[in-house]
């Protein structure tokens, strides 16, 4: 007779990908003109042509991976344009709008809700400060909604009214990790009905009671060091196999293979310099 222990190990079953249809914004217009968080360094000059060849890249794994990418066009006048993430939060079909924190942004909010408005979103418009998929992050049946430097806690009030889904806020404490997806990436979009996702994160981005929370609901999750998270590491991108991330992040890619996930990494530097990474620049669409 053999007695199999199950409940102390994670779960490292064979993991399988899933089709995903992203929103992207080429970097046409890409640079760092002013200071919004402490990446950005405005004095430096940027490098468009690289930012747009590495963006290029990361485009072309998505669809070497047999995604969907949807694009939409950047405004000359908005250089964070290219990180579509903050462009809104779609579930079911509804697109939640963003409605940014910081005046050198805000023009962003409208053009991305016309943008769902034109391409089969019921959109709703949102009042509170929020934004959008860089903050929230569907983590199986629940929401996880970061708060602290940008999206405010109502936000997380009016997206559990907007989509109907228990939304969990967690309080984000370190400038360098602004957005909640700078901080945590939910591994399994899809789990199995009733399981929580495996996530990742890095423990010291949230306070002592988020962290808590984070124990509690996710005691498989992959614990990430600050060297990782310091390339942007967890502002990745998994289809529930293939987890592209920061090359650089090479401890969180040796993490995600002993997991049986395949970190797959793209360089993008430059981006990086605006404060963005891989899950920056993309916005999942859920029709
Ligand atoms: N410069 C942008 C800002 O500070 C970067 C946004 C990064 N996006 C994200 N989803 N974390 O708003």
């Amino acid at each position: 007779m053999t007695i199999t222990d199950t409940a102390a190990a994670p779960r490292t079953e064979a993991r399988v990908a899933h089709h995903r249809t992203y929103l992207m914004c080429r970097p046409d217009h890409f640079t760092v003109s002013y200071r919004i968080n402490p990446w950005m360094h405005p004095d430096t000059p940027t490098d468009t042509a690289l930012a747009l060849r590495q963006w290029d890249e990361l485009y072309r794994v998505f669809v070497g991976l047999g995604h969907d990418v949807e694009l939409i066009e950047q405004d000359a006048e908005l250089p964070d344009m290219v990180y579509a993430a903050n462009g809104g939060f779609t579930l079911d079909g509804i697109a939640y709008s963003a409605r940014f924190a910081h005046a050198e942004r805000a023009a962003e909010g409208p053009l991305y809700a016309a943008w769902f408005g034109a391409h089969g979103f019921s959109v709703a418009d949102a009042a509170q400060i929020n934004e959008g998929e860089g903050d929230f992050l569907l983590a199986g049946d629940v929401i996880l909604a970061g708060s602290g430097f940008r999206s405010t806690v109502d936000s997380q009030d009016e997206l559990a009214a907007v989509t109907g889904r228990e939304v969990i806020g967690l309080t984000l404490v370190d400038p360098r990790f602004y957005h909640l997806d700078t901080a945590l990436v939910v591994l399994d979009p899809l789990p199995e009905e009733g399981s929580a996702p495996t996530i990742a994160y890095l423990p010291a981005a949230f306070d002592e009671a988020s962290r808590a929370v984070l124990e509690q609901r996710f005691p498989d999750a992959i614990l990430v060091s600050d060297d990782d998270a310091v390339w942007l590491g967890l502002n990745a991108i998994s289809d529930g196999l293939n987890v592209v991330i920061a090359a650089r992040a090479t401890g969180f890619e040796a993490q995600l293979r002993e997991r049986g996930y395949n970190p797959i990494g793209v360089d993008l530097s430059e981006l990086l310099r605006g404060g963005g990474g891989v899950k920056c620049c993309t916005l999942e669409l859920r029709r």
